[in-house]
């Protein structure tokens, strides 16, 4: 059965004409499912005249791009320098515990992956992680396995 595509074609469409919009191409098409999948970059670099190299080399080049799946839940913890100084590692660190997977890493049954990132903006709640698009701040290694244990509580509880 062939794949569909169309979401990505409905991205292209929006930014047909225009110069200078791969990026913003890349990063919409990837919010669709919250990764760049082989067909999709295909397509994108067909249809901007590009070839599937060059995407990719672009794709790996900036951290925000993914080029695998992502699970149920995304956790980012901000490694920006005001959450840097206030214990980003040991978040990381506890995260990783608690979920058994390495940074950039989905645990086996799909529900969590664990990423770093650069600041994500609300620096004075630092230290800050993202679940999804809920912001947690101001938080302690405790605190953190605290709200990824009531994560894996809700996801037993379905
Ligand atoms: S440095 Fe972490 S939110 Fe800005």
């Amino acid at each position: 059965m062939a794949q569909d595509l169309s979401y990505v074609d409905s991205v292209l469409d929006r930014f047909e004409g225009k110069k200078g919009t791969l990026i913003t191409i890349l990063q919409q098409v990837q919010s669709h499912q919250g990764f760049l999948e082989k067909e999709a970059l295909v397509k994108v670099a067909k249809s901007m005249g590009i070839s599937t190299a060059r995407i990719y080399g672009i794709v790996t080049f900036y951290a925000q791009f993914r080029l695998t799946p992502v699970g149920k839940h995304l956790i980012r913890v901000c490694h920006g320098t005001a959450c840097h100084v206030q214990n980003a590692d040991g978040l990381t660190e506890a995260l990783s515990q608690e979920l058994k997977v390495k940074n950039g890493e989905t645990t086996p049954d799909n529900l969590f992956t664990l990423d770093s990132v650069a600041c994500l903006g609300c620096c004075s709640l630092a230290p800050v992680i993202m679940v999804g698009e809920k912001v947690y701040g101001t938080l302690s290694t405790d605190r953190v396995r605290k709200v990824i244990k009531d994560y894996k509580k809700k996801e037993k509880a379905q």
